[in-house]
């Protein structure tokens, strides 16, 4: 085996392990806990931060309580709503630490993923 076909090797290892990535083939990789990277949002990091959203609004965004469903609401309300928690403009409990916590690029995503479930 040639240094060519190591190096080959490595880096379709590389591509198996950044699959995950809609962003596949960009330059940046899109890590599953994506703090490492936290401008680049891939399918698996929306699932795993979507996931912290589920103990209090439900599994997959419906819930039981009061606390409200986020699952099929308008993409553009979760948005709002996100970004007036963060700035204080809405009043909250604990969303403005949530809020605080995730970028612009995964509100887009939380609401693209909440607003697509049915
Ligand atoms: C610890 C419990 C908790 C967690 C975790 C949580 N929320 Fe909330 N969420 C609330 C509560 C309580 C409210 C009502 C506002 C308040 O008091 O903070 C709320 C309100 C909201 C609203 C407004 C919904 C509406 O219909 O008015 C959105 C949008 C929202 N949360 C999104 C999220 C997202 C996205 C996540 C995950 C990143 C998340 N929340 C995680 C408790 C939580």
């Amino acid at each position: 085996m040639t240094m060519k076909h190591l190096l080959f090797g490595a880096s379709s290892a590389a591509m198996l392990l950044f699959s995950h990535s809609s962003l596949a083939g960009e330059a940046a990789p899109c890590l599953i806990a994506g703090w490492e990277n936290p401008a680049s949002v891939c399918a698996a990091h929306t699932k795993t931060i979507a996931a912290t959203c589920f103990i209090c609004h439900g599994p997959n965004g419906k819930s039981n309580g009061a606390i409200p469903s986020l699952a099929g609401q308008d993409k553009a309300n979760i948005l709002g709503a996100m970004h007036d928690f963060k700035s204080g403009k809405r009043e909250s409990t604990v969303m403005q630490k949530y809020a605080l916590g995730y970028t612009d690029s995964e509100y887009e995503a939380l609401a693209a993923y909440f607003s697509a479930i049915k």
